[in-house]
């Protein structure tokens, strides 16, 4: 594995700043440690969205993360969104932004859902060729991040820890590690979940996203609402373990509770990642203590009918760019 030409720092634990919380966060100042934006929220000329984004900024780190920049789309990104998102980038000085390992649209449509991408020796070359461009060009380390998928494509020639790691390494991007979506995807395909952990280039993840989900029985849809599960935790604490301190960030998108919630989960978040780092320092120190992640399984068993099923509604993309509804200040 080769090593990343940049370094990114540990900001410690965030969560996603959403508009029910605007008013908390900006006349509060809530002990949270970052907080990550969407940016399509906020590519407009000024406003309300600009203006609550500049209040955080006076108290916050901020990290940007993106969901309609189409990287594995059948054109290539388009140039004017790049520009703005570029002038986002020098107001907000994010340490780094991402966007998905996915496609999102063709010919100027956007779908607003992050689709799922065939992973070939064609596509991973697709996406080193614009993740090298697009980083270059936005001048702040880039990431891609694994998503949650509900399909598979034959044409596939490796699997999904593969294509991610090929595409990382050779563009000389980050990987921004959605924990959560490794666990519904292992859910949805029948993979195992420590599999995935342990084979992605650990030194280039840049951040880990944690996140509550709908299990419908049969197959889990990433909701985004919800607390983070269990086994979620787990890989974590796997994943912390084997990546070291890494910023961590709780993603809650849908029926978003009152800030506090968020906080708690924080803190749980903070305990978890301080085991993990734990017991990173004990196995540098003896390669034969115990590991959270090293000898692991984990192939979750889809259920016929799920006790979970009730509370998801047909609906649009778990992250919502271009999100036009703002609360007052
Ligand atoms: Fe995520």
């Amino acid at each position: 594995m080769s090593r990343p030409s940049w370094t990114v720092p540990d900001l410690g634990v965030g969560v996603g700043l959403r508009v029910p919380h605007y008013r908390t966060v900006i006349e509060e100042r809530p002990a949270i440690d970052f907080f990550e934006v969407i940016s399509e929220n906020f590519m407009v000329d000024g406003g309300k969205p600009l203006y609550h984004l500049d209040r955080v900024l006076e108290s916050y780190p901020v990290i940007q993360h993106g969901v309609s920049l189409n990287i594995g789309g059948p054109e290539p990104p388009n140039q004017a969104y790049l520009q703005r998102l570029k002038h986002l980038v020098r107001r907000v000085r994010p340490a780094w932004l991402s966007d998905h390992f996915c496609w999102t649209g063709t010919s100027g449509n956007n779908v607003h859902d992050l689709l799922p991408l065939p992973y070939t020796r064609q596509v991973v070359d697709l996406l080193v060729e614009r993740a090298k461009r697009i980083q270059d060009y936005l001048e702040v380390p880039f990431a891609l991040e694994n998503t949650s998928s509900y399909m598979a494509y034959s044409s596939s020639e490796m699997s999904e820890w593969q294509f991610v790691s090929e595409v990382c390494e050779r563009a000389d991007i980050g990987l921004m590690f959605d924990v959560n979506n490794v666990y519904v995807s292992a859910y949805n395909h029948g993979f195992d979940a420590y599999e995935f952990i342990r084979n992605v280039p650990h030194e280039r993840v840049v951040q880990i996203h944690l996140a509550g989900h709908t299990n419908l029985g049969k197959y889990i849809i990433d909701t985004h609402n919800g607390n983070v599960i269990e086994p979620v935790w787990d890989l974590y604490r796997g994943a912390i373990e084997l990546c070291g301190p890494v910023s961590t960030l709780i993603e809650w998108d849908d029926e978003i509770p009152e800030f506090a919630v968020l906080q708690a989960l924080a803190e749980r978040a903070r305990g978890v990642r301080n085991q993990g780092l734990e017991r990173r320092a004990a196995r540098q120190a003896d390669p034969r203590a115990p590991s959270f992640a090293l000898g692991q399984s984990l192939i979750p068993t889809p259920v016929e009918a799920s006790t979970h099923a009730a509370g998801w509604q047909q609906g649009g993309p778990r992250e919502h760019g271009a999100a036009a509804i703002e609360a007052a200040p």
